[in-house]
Formats: structure tokens, C-alpha cells, sequence
């Protein structure tokens, strides 16, 4: 397995790498993807074998240019009001962490989509992503690079220790922006649904299209699998997660042993801290300094990951308000709190 930084060369290599069949993970403004070929039905198969990832769970395909969407989409089979939204986001959301779920194009084999008659595309805001997607076949199917239900990777480091040799190539971009996944939206039917909330928040996408969007199949109702990322034990840290209010977690008394406390705000651990006389030995932390729901989302899955390395074996965590990206980052606490 080779870890390289982002460079131009190393960029080529994997693009050379995808070409060939193999699997190269790299760095998104969400967390970081493992890619494929989204054409290659081996590779593809690779990506469900190293993520253990169950074969009813379908894969995000990305792509580098709204001009070359139709590789991977087939738009003849949509009405004109749906192509009338589809573009509406394209062109202002895109690129960015919104996957859109489209009729697929007969060339993306079924295993990529689970033998759905759609895919979910997504054209990231990343320029090292969508220069490996172009010097490659233009259309890379990438879930998360981890292992399936687990945490997913903000860090080249993070896919190093979860995946390690089973990739053949890691690229290093730094650490994510966003620190969550995309948002995955589905347009196809009468209303519009969003399947997983992520990097773009709903509000945003209400006042593009001028209506409201259902988001209420994203957590509550899984029974019918519409999307897998809807299971709800999903994200999951090896420590158990519980998952509490700012009044609940205040009132939530020290507990010696291997807890840690995680908070959305700092003051609201600065108050937790003070109702329990400083316990020096408490592992306390706070997602965002100053209570902002962009930094506390761009900060979860590495802390989580810290947590995870330290010797703790329960976290509670703090909620954050459910606004803006606060609606991602409480759904991957939720469901990581349902792994027990
Ligand atoms: O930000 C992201 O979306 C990251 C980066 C790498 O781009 N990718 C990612 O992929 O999170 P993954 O595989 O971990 O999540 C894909 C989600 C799953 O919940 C899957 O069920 C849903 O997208 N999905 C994919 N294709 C679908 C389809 N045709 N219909 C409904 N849901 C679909
Ligand atoms: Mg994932």
C-alpha cells in the first residue's frame, strides 16, 4: 500500500491505479472516500470485500464536472419538473457535499447500486477529489473509507489504521472541512426526500426550490431501507455512546472509571465542569469553542476517533441545536448511540 500527499504525481498514479482495477482512497471536503472505478464491476466488488460492507448498501458515484453528470446518470428518464430541480441544485450546490439520487446510466454496473435502477451522484468540492476523477474514468464510486458501521475517516491517518494494506493507495489531503457526509437527497419522486442529512443542510436546499423537503425517513423510519446510510445503528464509536441534552448532560453526575464527556459548546462544559467541582481525571472535551455548528461538525468523527484510542469505554455526548449541520452531526450521534 502506498500513503502519499496529494501532489500532482501521486494524483496520476492513482488515477493509473482506479484505472487498473485497484482502490485508492482520498481525501474529500466531507471525510475521506474509498474509490473505484465506478464502470468496473471487480473493482466495485473490492470495495464491498475491504469495507465489509453489506451488498444491499449502494455507493455514492463521483464526478468532477456537471458536464459529464450523464456518465453516470441516464436524465432521458426524468420529467421535466425533476430536471427542472435537478439543476436547480446542481448548479448552485454542486460541487458540494449534496449526493443526488438519479435514474443510473445502463453502463454503471448493478453492483455499484445494489441493483437499484438509481445512483446516488455526487460531484465533490475538493480539487484534489475531482482531479483523481478526471485523470481517471471520470466517474469514481466512493463510500467512506472505513470499515462498515464504524467511524468514518477525517484523516489520511484514520483510513491508514482502519484499512492499512487492504487499499492499494492512500492519498494525504489534510484533514477534512466539513467532517461529515454528504446529504443524500432524493428528487425522483413526488416530494423530495432527504434520505441521509449531511454536509448541506436542509434549510439551504428549502430556499433554493422554494418548498419544503421531507426529512423525516432519515432516522425514525428505517423499515424500509429506502437508503442504507438510514440504518440506525450506523457511525458507531467502540466506546458505547449515550446521547443527551445540554440540560440532561449538565445534570449528568461524574462517573469514575472510563467515561468521557463529550460537549457541543465550551460553555456548556465550562457549566458541567463547575457542577462537578473540576474532576481532574474526567476526559472532557468540547466539539466547538465558540458554539458553532460548522466547527462541532467539522470536529466529530476525529474526536470520536481520539476517544476511541484513549482508554474510555463510554462517551456522553451533548446534542447539538437541530439546525444547519446540526441535524447531521445528531443523526451520526443518535445512530452511534443505537450500536448497543
Ligand atoms: O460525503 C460522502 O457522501 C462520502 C464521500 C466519500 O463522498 N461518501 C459516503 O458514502 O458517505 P457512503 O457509502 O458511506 O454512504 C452512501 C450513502 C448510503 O447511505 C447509501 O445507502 C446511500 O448513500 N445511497 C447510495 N446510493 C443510493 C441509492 N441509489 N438510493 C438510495 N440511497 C443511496
Ligand atoms: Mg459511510
Amino acid at each position: 500500500m502506498k500513503f502519499l500527499p496529494v501532489s500532482p504525481e501521486s494524483l496520476k498514479e492513482g488515477a493509473e491505479i482506479i484505472l487498473n482495477g485497484g482502490l485508492v482512497s482520498f481525501p474529500t471536503e466531507t471525510v475521506y472516500g474509498l474509490g473505484a472505478d465506478a464502470f468496473n464491476p471487480k473493482a466495485l466488488a473490492k470495495v464491498f470485500e475491504v469495507k465489509n460492507r453489506p451488498h444491499f448498501d449502494p455507493l455514492i458515484i463521483h464526478i468532477a464536472a456537471i458536464e459529464t453528470l450523464e456518465r453516470a446518470a441516464d436524465l432521458s428518464l426524468l420529467n421535466d419538473e425533476t430536471r427542472k430541480t435537478l439543476f436547480l441544485l446542481a448548479e448552485n450546490l454542486w460541487p458540494g457535499p449534496l449526493s443526488i439520487i438519479l435514474p443510473k446510466n445502463e453502463k454503471i454496473p448493478g453492483i455499484a447500486t445494489s441493483g437499484l435502477p438509481t445512483a446516488a451522484i455526487r460531484y465533490p468540492a475538493h480539487k484534489a477529489a475531482c482531479k483523481l476523477i478526471t485523470l481517471s474514468s471520470g466517474a469514481v464510486a466512493a463510500p467512506s473509507a472505513n470499515p462498515f458501521g464504524g467511524l468514518s475517516p477525517t484523516r489520511a491517518e484514520h483510513v491508514r489504521s482502519a484499512l492499512g494494506e487492504k487499499v492499494d493507495m492512500i492519498l494525504d489531503g489534510g484533514p477534512s472541512q466539513i467532517g461529515v457526509e454528504s446529504t443524500v437527497i432524493d428528487i425522483t419522486g413526488e416530494t423530495i426526500k432527504i434520505l441521509r442529512p449531511g454536509g448541506t443542510p436542509k434549510e439551504k436546499i428549502e430556499n433554493l426550490i422554494g418548498r419544503a423537503v421531507d426529512s423525516s425517513v432519515s432516522f425514525e423510519d428505517t423499515a424500509g431501507m429506502i437508503s442504507p446510510g438510514q440504518l440506525k445503528s450506523h457511525y458507531a464509536p467502540k466506546a458505547a455512546l449515550c446521547v443527551l441534552s445540554r440540560e440532561e448532560i449538565i445534570r449528568q453526575p461524574y462517573e469514575k472509571g472510563k467515561a468521557a464527556y463529550l460537549f457541543f459548546d465550551s460553555t456548556t462544559k465550562d457549566a458541567w465542569l463547575k457542577a462537578n467541582k473540576e474532576p481532574e481525571t474526567a476526559v472532557v472535551k468540547a466539539l466547538s469553542e465558540n458554539g458553532t455548528v460548522l466547527e462541532a461538525a467539522s470536529r466529530l468523527f476525529e474526536t470520536l476517533h481520539e476517544l476511541d484510542n484513549s482508554d474510555i469505554d463510554k462517551i456522553f455526548a451533548q446534542l447539538a441545536p437541530q439546525e444547519g449541520l446540526g441535524e447531521a452531526i445528531n443523526d451520526r450521534l443518535r445512530r452511534g448511540a443505537n450500536s448497543r
